[in-house]
């Protein structure tokens, strides 16, 4: 009779300590299941034409661009360095998903949670981000004036 007792009162806690469990993870359990989603199926190169983005025509003028589905809904930042040479980064914040500021002088910022990256290659200047940005590859087309831009 004590043994089974024992036994039931071993087994309620382990069956409560899995409710409790599963209760602490329900508020992570979104940020959780967005960080899952980063790897969406959406395209994995769009091109711009620079002509649509009048800060692309000069050199140093960072701008956001965005199209429907490419880096999983997110903006990237894009910015002309020289003639032919872009660089680009998702605006993604690596911390939670929140779209970072533009560039602003040799840093770029996430408002969300105060994270810190490098505008030179998006690499993590001060958390609480720990992955730098993620970054693009981009071909410029002369001929066209539009930019290639892939994963
Ligand atoms: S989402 Fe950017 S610092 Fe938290």
């Amino acid at each position: 009779m004590a043994e089974e007792i024992k036994n039931n009162r071993r087994e309620f806690l382990k069956k409560s300590g899995m409710v409790v469990g599963f209760g602490l993870m329900l508020p992570v359990l979104p940020s959780f299941l967005s960080s899952c989603s980063s790897n969406s199926t959406g395209p994995t190169e769009i091109t711009v034409k620079i002509s649509d983005y009048p800060g692309l025509s000069v050199n140093g003028t960072p701008v956001f661009v965005s199209q429907s589905g490419f880096n999983s809904g997110s903006p990237v930042i894009v910015t002309r360095v020289s003639s032919s040479v872009f660089t680009i980064y998702s605006a993604k914040c690596t911390h939670e998903g929140a779209t970072v500021n533009l560039p602003s002088g040799s840093t770029i910022r996430c408002s969300q949670h105060g994270a810190v990256f490098s505008a030179a290659d998006g690499s993590v200047i001060s958390g609480p981000a720990n992955s730098p940005l993620q970054k693009f590859n981009g071909t410029y087309d002369s001929v066209n004036n539009t930019l290639l831009i892939s994963v």
